[in-house]
């Protein structure tokens, strides 16, 4: 019989060749294109980092004009549409309205779904980068009840996303500044980070030649969990249930007990054995968005605390477990006025750039094929079929 190596979690695999983004896990190092995170998270904006991430260069800015420009025709979504939101309860997660709507969306743009057209890819990678805002802004709005807003092409991509969100018909809506850039970072952090899970999830189900709306609406359910995207929102509800900085010793003490499945959510991370570089940006994010904008959270405290402690803890230091991007972005959401909920959503609008960019990288890849792991059989060996009554 064939023989295959064993490697669940695919933690020694490599499943492609790619040269969108590096990262050096045990020197704290990531890099888009080459260009450290940090400094596309101070400098740069949304728009110029989807364009690095899509085509390989920053754009100069012609070409940065003519791309914001593209992705403005595009972020309106089909009327239809909002007729789909209506059919999901009030209350639904807005992970579940993004899976349905994204995946919806190749039942709207026919124009856009044959994967063999580079045009056509094209014009799919840049629908999806523009109507990502648009599709997160309306499940949130549904939720609360508040009438849909279109988007305003003359605004920010991050501005843009705000008024949709925060807006409402009755009155203009003033984009403040500060949140605008905090987002903008927020957006920028989240925008790739190689082959993780649901960036490979993506680039699976488009091995098989599916459309890219149908490939990104499976990242958007991997993404849903609370081991990847969803850590966002759990990191929060933890912090908040810790509550007091006096607490923390026992939650500290159920994420070391081996018989207790808590794990401190916003810590740890597959590649990362050093430190999460995105960690370090967000922090310094939240402490001035929280400043700029007058807010005492305790969950601050909570975080920074929580940090400092596990940080001075053997079993934390023994398995190099360090804050990760998601461990402060729930404390800038909320001081910004998402709800918990929301947060999965915003890191799945920023990402779809990046699994837009590795669907592309992957379907003009000479060597891809179909991705198809093997297995090592561990069930019965063969036997004959016994009739119902005689089992
Ligand atoms: N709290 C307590 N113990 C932990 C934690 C944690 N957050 N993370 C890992 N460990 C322990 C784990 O129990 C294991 O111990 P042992 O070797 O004794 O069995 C060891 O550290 C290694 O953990 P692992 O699960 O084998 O490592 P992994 O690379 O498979 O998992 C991870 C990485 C991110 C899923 C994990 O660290 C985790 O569950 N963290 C909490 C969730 C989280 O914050 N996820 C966001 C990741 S960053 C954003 C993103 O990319 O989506």
């Amino acid at each position: 019989a064939d023989v295959f190596t064993y490697d669940p979690g695919f933690t020694s695999t490599a499943s492609c060749q790619s040269a969108i983004t590096y990262i050096d896990g045990e020197a704290g190092i990531l890099l888009h294109r080459g260009y450290p995170i940090d400094q596309l998270a101070e400098n740069s904006t949304f728009m110029e980092v989807s364009y690095l991430l899509l085509n390989g260069e920053l754009p100069n800015r012609a070409e940065l004009e003519k791309f914001t420009h593209t992705i403005t025709r595009h972020t309106m979504l089909h009327e239809q549409l909002a007729t789909f939101y209506r059919g999901f309860r009030r209350d639904a997660h807005p992970m579940a309205i993004m899976c349905g709507v994204v995946g919806a969306l190749s039942a709207f743009y026919h124009d856009s779904t044959d994967i063999t057209d580079p045009e056509q890819r094209m014009i799919a990678s840049h629908r999806l980068i523009a109507k990502m805002p648009t599709i997160a802004a309306m499940a949130y709005k549904y939720s609360i009840g508040q009438p849909f807003l279109y988007p305003q092409n003359n605004l920010s991509y991050t501005g843009n996303f705000l008024r949709m969100t925060f807006g409402v018909p009755a009155e203009p809506y003033e984009v403040n500044p500060i949140i605008e850039r905090a987002m903008r970072r927020i957006f920028i952090l989240h925008a790739d980070h190689e082959q993780n899970a649901s960036t490979s999830t993506v680039r699976l189900a488009g091995s098989s030649g599916a459309n890219p709306f149908a490939c990104i609406a499976a990242g958007i359910a991997c993404l849903w969990g609370p081991a990847h995207g969803g850590a966002n929102e759990a990191a929060l509800n933890m912090l908040r249930e810790i509550g007091r900085p006096e607490h923390i010793p026992e939650y500290i003490a159920r994420a070391k007990d081996k018989d207790d499945p808590f794990r401190l959510m916003g810590f740890g991370h597959r590649v990362y054995k050093n430190f999460d570089p995105r960690a370090k940006v967000m922090k310094a994010t939240a402490d001035e968005v929280l400043k700029e904008l007058n807010i005492v959270d305790p969950v601050l405290d909570v975080a920074k605390e929580l940090e400092q402690i596990a940080l001075h803890d053997d079993y934390f230091i023994e398995k190099k477990l360090y804050p990760n991007v998601d461990f402060y972005s729930g404390v800038i959401l909320s001081a910004i006025g998402f709800p918990t909920s929301m947060f999965t959503a915003l890191f799945a609008l920023a990402r779809t750039v990046g699994w837009v960019a590795q669907w592309n990288e992957m379907i003009a890849d000479p060597d891809q094929k179909i991705g198809r792991p093997r297995q090592l059989y561990t069930g019965a060996t063969q036997r004959d079929y016994v009739p119902v009554d005689q089992r």
